[in-house]
């Protein structure tokens, strides 16, 4: 028998022990053991969670499930970094092996997490802590395992996308779309984490550093949210075929060779979260509401995509509970430390790239005073700049007032855009500051 303490009786928590005990029968059918959920630890143990529970296995204290000597596995579901870190930390160092689903704190305190896991040779399941209920760390650690990872593409904040969408059908705007998320339970009552990308980038980091063999480095990834972003730009983005997401981005630029053409890994990986333009017929784009996808390209593999709920307590839980099985079976065998944690690879040394150096095809809206000479004012400017346009919408009279001006760009460096845009803003004909989306998929 193995046995499993859970700190944190919140949603994930609930759903996480509905499952062990629900499940217990098709799991010890599968494993060919079984999975005791001990004890479950919370500050309040009062409130009806719809759930029974064995006498006994509710505590207000922590320290009896850290302590227990008969506890070989203890779930972390409090979140935060406090004082979740130190259960972590204590629980390792008493030599149990640990499942979270924080990736807040794994994506910026991973590194020393998982070097004191390996010290005390115990493991650190994290498969809820990315997409809920995808299995997405098992895709990139195991599944994948022969390929080179070209890139990640994740839509990997379900309260996002949520907004987005909702702005997509129904032509509402940004603070309005946002209202609703909170009212439907989606946003957090303090919802920046999930708006402005911080959220997709904790769990990026954590991707990231599976797929390309790189420390945790949620402090270098560039992170920009949705809140500029208005159901105009939706419609025009529309017009030119493409849908707004916000992307969680990882990828090896330049593309290391494929397999085939004699490839060797290197070069740099740009990690970087931001409202995307994508073309309306790719598969991502039809991933809406609060629903995830990760698009992974492998050079061996080629495409894949991944798909379902990433927040949730059943989904979430379903990640844990696989965890604990996994932990469990290789308890069993004696074998734990069989699927090394982050960090503890050699380091494939790809430099993580300055969002300055990137390129992307790029969306801009110029809101610029309807007077004659203003188009060929701006494409001058970005025509220094070496950007060349590709298609421009310009729409409503607003006689000596300011209208947007769309221009969708052919491929072109960061480093341009922004110098650009800083010279275009100071032109008298420009009313506003100018925003730009960068636009990844095919070029047209
Ligand atoms: N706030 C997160 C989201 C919850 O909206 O996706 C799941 O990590």
């Amino acid at each position: 028998m193995i046995n499993i303490g859970i700190i944190g009786f919140g949603t994930v928590g609930t759903g996480t022990a509905k499952i062990l005990i629900g499940n217990r029968d098709i799991i010890s059918r599968r494993t060919g053991f079984d999975i005791n959920l001990k004890r479950i630890a919370d500050v309040d143990i009062k409130r009806d969670r719809g759930i029974k529970l064995p006498k006994g296995v509710l505590t207000t204290d922590a320290e009896k499930i850290l302590n227990d000597p008969e506890i070989d596995i203890v779930v972390e579901l409090i979140g935060g970094k406090r004082p979740a870190k130190d259960f972590i930390l204590k629980a390792i160092r008493n030599k149990k092996h640990v499942v979270t689903a924080n990736k807040a704190l794994l994506a910026t305190e991973g590194n020393e997490i998982f070097a004191e896991a390996k010290k005390n040779s115990v493991e650190i399941g994290f498969e809820a802590s990315v997409a809920g209920g995808i299995p997405i760390i098992k895709v990139i650690r195991e599944g994948l395992i022969a390929n080179r990872i070209m890139a990640v593409y994740g839509i990997i904040n379900g309260t996002s996308n949520y907004i987005l969408t909702k702005m997509t059908d129904e032509g509402i705007e940004f603070s309005d779309a946002l209202k609703e998320a909170q009212r439907l339970g989606y946003a957090e009552a303090d919802p920046t984490f999930d708006i402005e990308g911080i959220d997709s980038a904790h769990k990026l980091a954590i991707l990231a550093s599976l797929a390309y063999n790189i420390p945790l480095s949620f402090n270098k990834i560039y992170k920009e949210g949705i809140t500029r972003i208005t159901s105009q730009d939706i419609e025009f983005a529309g017009e030119l075929g493409y849908k707004i997401k916000l992307l969680a981005i990882a990828k090896a630029t330049p593309p290391s060779p494929p397999l085939s053409r004699g490839g060797v890994w290197g070069g740099e990986v740009e990690l970087r979260v931001h409202p995307t333009m994508v073309p309306k017929d790719y598969l991502i784009s039809k991933v809406d509401g609060v629903f995830n996808a990760i698009y992974i390209n492998g050079d061996a593999v080629g495409d894949t995509l991944y798909y379902g709920r990433g927040a949730g307590d059943m989904p979430t839980g379903s990640s844990i509970v696989s965890d604990i099985v996994d932990i469990a079976r290789n308890i069993k065998k004696g074998a734990t430390g069989r699927i090394p944690g982050i960090g503890s690879v050699k380091s494939a040394g790809l430099k993580i790239k300055n969002i300055q150096e990137i390129e992307a095809m790029y969306y801009f809206r110029f809101s610029a005073f309807d007077k004659p000479g203003v188009l060929s004012k701006v494409s001058g400017v970005l025509g220094k700049h070496n950007i060349s346009i590709a298609s421009v919408i310009q729409k409503g009279r607003k006689v000596g007032g300011a209208v947007p001006l769309i221009v969708l760009a052919h491929r072109a460096k960061e480093r341009d855009v922004v110098k650009s845009v800083a010279e275009i803003d100071k032109l008298p004909v420009v009313a506003d500051k100018t925003l730009y989306i960068r636009v990844e998929g095919r070029e047209e």
